[in-house]
């Protein structure tokens, strides 16, 4: 773990505006920014960052922290990583230990090898006329063959490994990128007679690759296996080259396969990307977030197809996405419908994409069954407003009263349909005792002040346990919010960054001595209340001894408590 002052640097050299704008967009707001929140479904910005305390904080789900957790909590990432990836953004080099380092160098390794058997895999397509020729049978120009780094493995059992040793690479680091597999009589070529498919990450580095099979070989794809540098479920096939056009048209076209993406780029719908053959994550779906808001399925046009756009769009919706689906008239999938009916017929269809619950109605089978389906989906819809739109839509299709699908959700949700949906706004703040809050507020603001008043009251005084650990920082002698949010986490981190956006106190040093007289006149009233009890407690048993103890008790602390 990087020492206080490392984290330190990081932070005075970025600012927490200038880190957030690159995933929200925030307009100024008097002395803060404002943004729509990128941590739960608004329409209103709640979402605020103070340039002059370097937090932020949501007023709609009450989360706030610092440049490093709001990294954590957008990538989905740990902790150290966001420190690593904040610290490369400053410039400052972190002293790595041991383990980071080797693993760091391996990965490092791994990426190199990928980037050498791309250029192995073109020369090689540059010699092979059968490659060619299969590409060119796809209609893939040599444009698009560039464009995706597309090769050809050939037909022998160790030309990359060859290859890739002479570079000067341990045999055993090409096995762990998987581009060599063990079998019993030694290591092989994983791929074989096939045209390469690169996959790329988002910042453009080569992490895997999937060979076409051209000779009728099973599989017909075959995938790199799961490395250190590729994880299957969190990669889009193309969405390095899609993720400007994402952007700028606001939504991304979900195909299915390697050739859909490259087909589609060829036909300018460069926003497209792919799963590698596995079922859409919610890691899928996060990642697009990054760049928008809405999705469009393009499945294939039968039941495989169908069933899969119907998963994806559970999956999806309840990543926050609104998900609409293009369908095809006939058996067809992007790629074969595209070439058949080039670049206007598409483009036709993506003017009136269907939405979920038309998709649905257009479903052959049981209705009932089916709108179950739909209010299944439905209910993974975590923008209320979307959802409210669909509930309507839903019920004039069924013609019937939108009651009845409501009631239905509210099965749904008791039950759970999978899981419910996630990102429900904390709401704590709201049960803590406000002096209690107050007295937070107000030594943040006096920090000369907390010396004396950790004197007067102690941490027991606090009864919500957020303000409470709060309070025994302070107490330890730390006053500054930066300081303090580096030692909390979670709900002490959204507490303080959200008490730091209140509006300081006019008259801070007199609010101050009315919240601990209060606090302490509390705590009066408790204990005299609890003598009380007990003295009814002993008059019952006749227990003079401790009566009269209480009781002399109970003089002092109503004695004590005159001013
Ligand atoms: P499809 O079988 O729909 O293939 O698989 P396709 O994209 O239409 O391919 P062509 O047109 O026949 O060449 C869709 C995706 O599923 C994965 C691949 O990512 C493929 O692009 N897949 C398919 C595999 O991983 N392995 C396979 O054996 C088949
Ligand atoms: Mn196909």
């Amino acid at each position: 773990m990087p020492s206080d002052s490392v984290l330190e640097e990081i932070k005075s050299r970025i600012d927490i505006v200038d880190l957030v704008s690159e995933y929200v967009g925030l307009k100024h707001a008097g002395q803060n920014w404002k943004g729509l929140c990128p941590f739960h479904t608004e329409k209103t910005p709640s979402f605020t960052v103070s340039p002059s305390k370097q937090i932020y904080h949501c007023f709609g789900c009450n989360s706030g922290g610092d440049i490093f957790s709001f990294l954590v909590r957008y990538e989905n990432i740990s902790f150290p990583e966001a420190v690593s990836i904040l610290a490369k953004k400053a410039g400052v080099t972190l002293k790595a230990d041991q383990k980071d380092r080797v693993r760091a160098g391996e990965k490092e390794i791994l990426l190199n090898i990928h980037k050498d058997a791309v250029t192995f895999f073109q020369q090689q397509f540059a010699k092979s006329d059968k490659a060619k020729q299969y590409l060119d049978k796809r209609g893939i120009d040599v444009r698009a063959q560039k464009l995706f780094s597309l090769g050809y493995a050939p037909k022998t059992w160790n030309a990359l490994l060859n290859y890739l040793t002479a570079k000067g690479y341990k045999a055993d680091a090409v096995k762990k990128a998987g581009l060599v597999t063990q079998g019993t009589k030694g290591i092989y070529d994983t791929f074989r007679d096939r045209v390469m498919f690169p996959i790329f990450d988002p910042k453009g580095d080569v992490i895997a690759f999937g060979g076409r099979s051209i000779n009728g070989d099973e599989p017909k794809y075959l995938n790199s296996p799961e490395t250190i540098i590729f994880n299957k479920r969190a990669v889009l096939y193309g969405l390095d080259r899609a993720k400007d056009s994402i952007k700028e048209t606001g939504y991304v076209l979900f195909m299915e396969g390697y050739l859909d993406v490259i087909t589609a780029h060829i036909h300018g719908f460069s926003n497209s990307v792919a799963p590698l053959g596995t079922a859409f994550t919610q890691e899928h779906g996060k990642l697009i977030k990054r760049f928008a808001a809405d999705v469009v399925l393009v499945f294939d046009s039968d039941d495989a197809g169908r069933k899969a756009a119907k998963n994806a769009a559970n999956i999806l919706f309840q990543s926050g996405l609104n998900v609409k689906i293009l369908t095809f008239p006939e058996k067809e999938d992007p790629d074969s419908f595209l070439r058949k009916n080039g670049k206007e017929a598409f483009q036709k269809l993506l003017q009136e994409p269907l939405t979920i619950i038309d998709f649905y109605m257009l479903l052959k089978g049981d209705r009932r069954l089916i709108a179950h389906e739909a209010i299944e989906t439905i209910s993974r819809i975590s923008d209320r407003v979307l959802q409210g739109s669909y509930v309507k839509m839903l019920s004039e299709r069924l013609r019937i009263n939108e009651f009845f699908v409501i009631e239905e959700l509210k099965k749904l949700k008791k039950t759970g349909p999978g899981e419910a949906p996630k990102a429900t706004p904390r709401t704590a703040a709201k049960a803590r005792p406000v002096n209690e809050i107050y007295i937070i507020k107000l030594l943040l603001q006096l920090p000369e002040r907390a010396e004396e008043i950790t004197g007067l009251i102690s941490a027991e005084d606090f009864r919500d346990p957020v303000t409470r650990a709060v309070f025994v920082k302070m107490k330890a002698g730390i006053t500054d919010i930066n300081e303090l949010l580096s030692m909390c986490e979670g709900e002490e981190k959204d507490f303080l960054t959200g008490v730091s956006f209140r509006e300081d106190f006019d008259n801070p040093g007199k609010a101050l001595d009315d919240c601990i007289n209060r606090l302490t006149g509390n705590k009066r009233k408790v204990l005299l209340q609890d003598l009380q009890n007990r003295i009814k407690e002993a008059e019952a048993k006749k227990d003079l001894t401790l009566l009269n103890s209480l009781l002399a008790e109970h003089q002092k602390l109503r004695r004590d408590g005159k001013p």
